[in-house]
């Protein structure tokens, strides 16, 4: 059987190598009919090129095809600003943007887009292309060509001497090889650049580096980058080149002259095209609230799901594999991050994603979800008692979180500070802990509630954005938390209790709206959802194993 199986693999491999681009079948590349129009990604690469000088070009990067033990590729999921303003889902695409225009076979467009050529082999192993023409016409770019065309394109452009290239921070963990690596390449041989890209440790340099413009921050961060430079682990020639000078240089003033010679006008482009994306993105438009409140309705139906089906006895992954079923069976893609169900002593691991733990009648579950649809994705807290009912320190715990969510929630309106939400939650859970007496005298609060309380949503789940004051059209959550552990300073009675309560925010120019309001909240409608028979807990259910 196994020689049979090579033998049929090996044909199969030698078949599409033989095959013509005009023997590949006309076949849809898409199915859904609900994606985001053609009209509104032209109108965003407008609303960019209207931003950039006329001698700009701006190039965007697809997201790397990241791949299991050398062999199978994971599903592919696109860069976000590339989605943004193409929709294109296709690996080793790469869109320029141009307000002064560029020339291609004797036309001159201001966007261009760079798709990868059909070929029959990719098509039979891996799906569909578009192709250049068909690129074109169902995206609605205003010219695609093949992506083997690009370094001609970028030397063209590059004779420019007035010529400005703005980019984002460059694609990392790119297989060697691949045709994404071939493209940076070709953009590094052509293009003088900086960014803040690398991994986090590099990133985090990097900003401290920039920000080193006087004698003392100079001193400060010499160290730093020189340990950078010794874990050799810097991957962009020019951050390297910078780093090195850096350390070369005998003092502040030597730096600040380097960097002004150097990188600046670079650096600044980058950042530029960065703020840009992230002001066009935090707003929502109505045809994305479309998407987004889908992927939120789907969630909710999930954490309804969870709450009707969940018992004693369950496994953490019970409950995971339910609310994806939901998600899926819906028409979300995927999960827009890995799902969080933690039970007991899980329920205080923030980022807790594994789900073996089988749930006992005493466990709280924190479940943290969130479905994908058409590229949005919804993030979406509730706490549960495994066993229906919460117990008086379950309860109190559960009550405090919700108040404080209560505050964040009434925080969030135009014009108020990022943080806001996030200081009036503090304050009420740090008023809350110390009339329990969890919290003693100079504790603090940071100890049971140790992250943020907000954060931006959309393509991504920490989406972008300005962190500024808040604007109407954004969506942030608002997702407060106590988290108890063991402790001598803590009664025992609340360790092992972790709450989250999670819900996405659409700021307007009046009140905020609960877009997440259909997941019951409080602790009289979710015990009471939690009486119903579900999914997962029907005799001969979905699990098959109650
Ligand atoms: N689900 C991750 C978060 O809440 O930020
Ligand atoms: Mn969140
Ligand atoms: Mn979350």
């Amino acid at each position: 059987m196994r020689v049979l199986l090579a033998s049929l693999f090996c044909c199969l491999l030698v078949l599409p190598a033989r095959a013509q681009p005009a023997d590949i079948p006309e076949s849809p590349v898409r199915y859904d009919t609900d994606l985001l129009s053609p009209a509104f990604h032209q109108e965003r690469r407008a609303a960019v090129r209207a931003t950039l000088p006329e001698n700009a070009v701006a190039i965007f990067f697809s997201a790397p095809v990241r791949n299991r033990e050398n062999d199978v590729d994971f599903e592919y999921r696109q860069d976000s600003n590339l989605l943004y303003l193409t929709g294109t889902h296709e690996p080793e695409s790469m869109l320029l943007l141009a307000p002064g225009g560029i020339t291609v076979d004797d036309e001159t467009v201001t966007e261009l887009l760079l798709v990868p050529p059909r070929n029959a082999f990719t098509e039979v192993w891996v799906g569909r292309r578009f192709g250049a023409e068909r690129a074109q016409a169902t995206l609605g770019v205003e010219k695609a060509i093949s992506h083997e065309r690009f370094s001609e394109v970028l030397a063209m452009l590059a004779q420019d001497p007035e010529r400005r290239f703005f980019h984002l921070p460059l694609p990392t963990g790119v297989t060697e090889g691949s045709a994404l690596a071939d493209q940076l390449a070709t953009f590094h041989a052509h293009v003088k650049t900086f960014s803040i890209s690398g991994n986090f440790l590099v990133q985090n340099a990097t900003r401290l580096m920039l920000s080193a413009t006087t004698p003392a921050a100079f001193s400060r961060a010499k160290g730093i980058i020189g340990g950078r430079l010794e874990a050799s682990d810097i991957d962009d020639p020019a951050v390297r080149a910078a780093f090195e000078a850096f350390t070369e240089s005998s003092d502040v003033e030597a730096w600040n002259t380097w960097r002004e010679e150097n990188f600046t006008a670079a650096f600044a482009d980058g950042v530029l095209l960065q703020e840009i994306m992230q002001q066009l993105r935090a707003i929502k438009t109505d045809e994305e609230m479309v998407l987004l409140q889908r992927a939120i309705d789907i969630t909710t139906a999930a954490h309804r799901e969870a709450m009707r089906s969940l018992e004693p006895g369950m496994h953490e992954y019970e409950i995971e594999a339910l609310v994806e079923y939901i998600f899926r069976r819906n028409g979300a893609e995927d999960s827009g991050f890995p799902s969080i169900v933690g039970s007991g002593e899980n329920s205080t691991i923030l980022h807790y994603n594994t789900s073996r733990r089988a749930m006992t009648a005493d466990d709280v579950v924190v479940i943290d979800i969130g479905a994908e649809y058409h590229g949005y994705t919804a993030d979406i807290t509730r706490t549960l008692p495994v066993n229906g009912t919460f117990s008086p320190e379950q309860k109190a715990i559960y009550e405090l979180v919700l108040q404080a969510q209560e505050a964040g929630i009434n925080a969030s309106r135009a014009g108020n500070p990022f943080q806001s939400p996030g200081q009036a939650a503090s304050q009420a859970i740090d008023a809350g802990l110390r009339e329990l007496g969890i919290l003693k005298a100079g504790g603090n609060v940071r100890s049971f509630f140790m992250h943020g309380t907000s954060h931006y949503l959309g393509l991504y789940v920490h989406d972008v954005g300005s962190y500024g004051p808040l604007q109407p059209g954004e969506v942030i959550t608002v997702e407060p938390g106590i988290y108890i552990n063991p402790s001598p300073d803590v009664d025992p009675k609340w360790w092992h209790i972790g709450v989250r309560i999670e819900d996405d925010i659409l700021i307007t120019n009046g009140d905020p709206v609960n877009l997440s309001a259909d997941a019951p909240r409080t602790v009289a409608e979710i015990e009471a959802l939690m009486q119903e028979q579900g999914l997962g807990n029907l005799p001969n259910g979905v699990t098959g194993t109650h």
